[in-house]
């Protein structure tokens, strides 16, 4: 059998394990979503989430080994999720990650759980290095150039909330359960974007410096302002499903001219990654500014855009294919790590 990368992603409210080889072919993806669990408490408890990351690991990567037919030996490495996240759970998939290595006498790869969002579009759609990308999910939203493994040029980052935050947090107040993003999808699908005059932060200014949490603050307002009425909701979802694509559409497409400046690339290449990148009105509305700007257009697949495992082993594959070194069997994991402090030599990064 092919030589197996084991992932291991338990960065938020995932438990994931993931088998893939160097070529990136998918051999297991095995997820278990502890939303039940935090649903009541109405977002993600850093205390639950650990142990819950605890009690599922063992049996989460012992289905991914047998969805695989894999046994200990046909492994080559090991890679976890070290950072950024909740802290108590990335140590879990850390430790994890470290005893299975130690063991088996494996490499360990501690991967910057942004990179693998960052990498997922090479496995799928094998986009050439340097491409430009925009990361939006519930805890990030950047534009970066990534020029490969561990390199990153930092375009522009939200100041405040992420894009997914804004979606979270008003579905929040709106009272519809979490996950908030796709719960706001499903309701904007029947209503109408033009009733609410919500705002797009930033989008007078250069650059591609984003803001969310103004947003967040205007539906809270039009909200209460309208009596709550369940009538008002779909056309709120809407509305600010507009506004954030109408954000995001705003600061790619200043990055997208940035990036034709730096690079003088054949072609340009433009992927959007993150849980926020599963929202089809943003996909189609950067779908249509790539064309305009003469950029090929890159999303991965749902499944692979929402936080899984396979793209922390794929990553490990980046690293090994680039002959890069693997990690220090004492990294210490991050709850803050971003991409553009990774350079060259990414596991001696500070903290
Ligand atoms: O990448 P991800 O799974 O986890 C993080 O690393 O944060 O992203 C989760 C975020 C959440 O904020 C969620 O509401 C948002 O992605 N999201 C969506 C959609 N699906 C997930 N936002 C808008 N529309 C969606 N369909
Ligand atoms: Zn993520």
């Amino acid at each position: 059998m092919t030589k197996l990368i084991l992932g291991i992603e338990t960065s938020c409210d995932e438990t994931a394990a993931a088998l893939v080889d160097c070529d990136g072919n998918i051999h297991a993806n095995q997820i278990s979503s502890q939303i039940s669990e935090h649903q009541h408490h109405g977002g993600v408890v850093p205390e639950i989430a650990a142990r819950a990351h605890i009690d599922r690991i063992r049996g989460v990567i012992s289905a991914a080994m047998d969805e695989a037919g894999a046994k200990n030996s046909d492994l080559r490495a090991v890679a976890a999720t070290g950072g950024p996240g909740l802290i108590g759970g990335v140590v879990v998939g850390t430790v994890t990650a470290k005893a299975i290595a130690a063991a088996r006498d494996l490499p360990y790869y501690a991967i910057n759980h942004l990179e693998g969002h960052a990498l997922t579009a090479r496995l799928t759609h094998s986009v050439p290095f340097p491409f430009l990308l925009l990361l939006v999910s519930g805890g990030h939203s950047q534009l970066l150039a990534v020029e490969g493994p561990g390199q990153y040029q930092l375009y522009g980052a939200t100041l405040d909330d992420a894009a997914g935050e804004a979606f979270d947090k008003s579905a929040k107040v709106m009272g519809l359960p979490m996950p908030g993003g796709p719960n706001i999808e499903h309701l904007a699908s029947q209503g109408d974007a033009s009733r609410f005059d919500l705002p797009r932060p930033m989008i007078k200014k250069p650059g591609c410096t984003m803001s969310f949490s103004g947003l967040k603050t205007a539906v809270i307002q039009a909200w209460e302002h309208c009596g709550k009425a369940a009538s008002e909701a779909p056309h709120l979802a809407a509305s600010l499903q507009q506004a954030v694509a109408d954000c995001l559409v705003n600061r790619s497409r200043n990055a997208m001219r940035q990036f034709r400046s730096d690079y003088n690339n054949e072609t340009l290449d433009i992927v959007v990654s993150g849980g926020v990148a599963a929202n089809q009105t943003i996909r189609k509305g950067l779908e249509t500014l790539a064309k305009d700007e003469g950029f090929c257009f890159h999303a991965p697949p749902i499944a692979l855009c929402t936080d899984n495992a396979v793209m922390i082993a794929w990553a490990a594959a980046e690293y090994i294919n680039a002959g890069l070194a693997a990690s220090p069997r004492d990294f210490a994991p991050r709850p803050r790590w971003p991409l553009a402090e990774m350079s060259s030599s990414p596991w001696s990064a500070a903290s």
